[in-house]
């Protein structure tokens, strides 16, 4: 295997809360081991029109605690075709970088399976998405924070939905995934949740209604998982049709769950992750994602970190049951 001497760093796909500390994690223990580090702007856009730039350590200064991510991100259509993979193999060539560090979702670490096998190059992921749907690992990073935003939302949303006697649909972020749904609600004590794990979305509403919306309480609240079929609007006008004489209002959080600065959590998770990446370049691992799985870190090939169908634990929407009678 080719000697590794430069590993460039990048943020694709969505932001989330934390890829800063992880970039700051992959540069200064990178640079501690004597490597070359790159960072590289802009996700795979960045690698393919060479915006890159060599990171010090004070390139990641005062960055642990911000949003976003320095290096910007993007979701990059030109790269999921062989024409932009190739131009992207090229730039890594003429900029002297033998590994990546890819920190993303879903799509982004699928790009970065997709480019190891073509050009055999090594390439590290970190689980870096609000949604926490990555297989293999027990968080990603971000997602906590998102989470804290969301239950910040709705004990907000509580005071209203209480004062004026109100049921509220607060739909929030996850893709395809339910786990910032479910979590919310159990956390913010809301009243159901709908979320794709779970039986139809009719069905969901209709166990909602069944169980006697207002009976004993004079609020109520729903968590929605975005979707690109039904979101809360639909639920709320439905709920409107068939009953009129309650009063429903919608609230869409939206990006401002991207946002902030990240959890303690997630400034840990994305800290050991980071260092932990680094470790698996040392030991020859490449095309694995960095991951925790009960509080160990572990390397899981990118085929199954990309799998699309993480389990949600179904005790988790007992407990929301339970709790919301
Ligand atoms: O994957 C993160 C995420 O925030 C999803 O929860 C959401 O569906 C999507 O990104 C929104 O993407 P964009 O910011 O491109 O609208």
């Amino acid at each position: 295997m080719a000697k590794i001497n430069c590993i460039g760093i990048l943020t694709s796909g969505g932001d989330s809360p934390g890829m800063n500390a992880a970039i700051r994690a992959v540069t200064r223990t990178a640079l501690s081991k004597g490597f070359t580090v790159k960072g590289i702007y802009r996700g795979y856009e960045g690698l393919m029109n060479d915006e890159i730039e060599t990171f010090t350590t004070e390139s990641v200064s005062n960055i642990i605690a911000r949003g976003g991510t320095i290096l910007k991100s993007a979701r990059s259509k030109a790269f999921t075709t062989p024409e932009g993979r190739k131009k992207a193999y090229e730039t890594m060539k003429a900029e002297g970088i033998d590994a990546l560090v890819v920190i993303g979702g879903n799509g982004s670490l699928t790009g970065a399976r997709i480019f190891a096998q073509e050009f055999d190059v090594p390439c590290i992921g970190l689980p870096g998405t609000i949604d926490n749907d990555l297989y293999g690992t027990d968080l990603t990073i971000g997602y906590d924070t998102t989470l804290n935003t969301i239950v910040d939302c709705v004990d907000k949303i509580r005071d209203t939905a209480n004062s004026h006697e109100r049921i509220f649909f607060v739909e929030v972020m996850g893709r395809d995934a339910g786990f910032l749904a479910q979590n919310s609600a159990i956390a913010s004590g809301a009243e159901a949740a709908i979320i794709p794990e779970d039986s139809t979305d009719a069905d969901q509403l209709e166990h909602f209604i069944g169980r006697g919306i207002r009976k004993s309480k004079n609020s109520s609240i729903v968590i929605v998982s975005e979707s690109p079929k039904c979101g809360a609007m639909f639920y709320a006008d439905r709920v409107k049709k068939e009953y009129p004489q309650y009063d429903v209002r919608v609230s869409i959080l939206g990006h401002l769950q991207r946002g902030g600065s990240p959890s303690a959590r997630d400034r840990i998770l994305a800290s050991r992750l980071g260092s932990a990446a680094i470790d698996a370049i040392l030991d020859g691992q490449r095309n694995v994602m960095v991951g925790i799985r009960n509080d160990e870190v572990v390397y899981v090939p990118f085929n199954d970190a990309v799998r699309p169908d993480k389990v949600l634990n179904k005790g988790l929407i007992r407990v929301l049951d339970e709790l919301s009678i």
